[in-house]
């Protein structure tokens, strides 16, 4: 959970996400990156070195961990000037620890196994052809990392915390995703 505000538009969605995956049977952890203390890469650089993890140990320590052992990953976060928030941009820096030493020119690169889905949970205040291709942009990276299938979810013009309940079709396209990632 990227956005600091509980009860918005990225938590609806994101508990929206995880009810309906818990009626598949998945096995959810959930973290909120805002009451967790923690750096983004300080590119020590151990990672690549003599550690097969991140050296920095804090609270993003079993987050980093619980990735490490999920088939499906979800992110949500609002839109903030243009981006995801900066919580989650410091968490999604750390996952650097994640690649293998040689990972430029590996063809294996990442350290967890391959298979894995991403889910993007989006909210933005903007209308809806903005932002269309924010996610695109870490795609490739998460691709490298063994999240070969990405899915986004998007919810746009939503301002008040409430806006996402209020809209039926931003649920439904929540319970669209989960359905095609749980369906066998
Ligand atoms: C600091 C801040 C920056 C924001 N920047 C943008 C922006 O650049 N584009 C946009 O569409 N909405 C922007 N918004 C609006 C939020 O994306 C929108 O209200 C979203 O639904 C908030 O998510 P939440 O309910 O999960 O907190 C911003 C909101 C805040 C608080």
């Amino acid at each position: 959970m990227g956005s600091p505000r509980r009860g918005g538009n990225s938590d609806t969605l994101a508990q929206h996400f995880c009810e309906r995956a818990a009626q598949h049977g998945a096995e959810i952890e959930q973290f909120a990156l805002s009451e967790l203390s923690y750096n983004g890469c300080q590119n020590h650089f151990r990672c690549k070195q003599d550690l097969s993890h991140c050296v920095q140990q804090d609270d993003l320590t079993p987050v980093l961990d619980a990735i490490s052992q999920a088939q499906v990953l979800v992110l949500a976060s609002p839109v903030y000037f243009t981006n995801v928030t900066g919580i989650l941009k410091l968490a999604i820096d750390r996952f650097f620890s994640f690649f293998v030493p040689d990972y430029p020119t590996a063809e294996k690169k990442s350290r967890l196994s391959s298979g894995r889905q991403l889910v993007f949970i989006q909210t933005q205040g903007e209308p809806e052809e903005r932002y269309r291709d924010l996610m695109d942009s870490y795609s490739a990276s998460f691709n490298y990392l063994g999240f070969e299938q990405q899915h986004l979810v998007r919810a746009w013009g939503v301002r008040e915390p409430s806006d996402v309940a209020a809209n039926v079709d931003f649920l439904k396209e929540c319970d669209d995703v989960v359905d095609e990632i749980y369906r066998d």
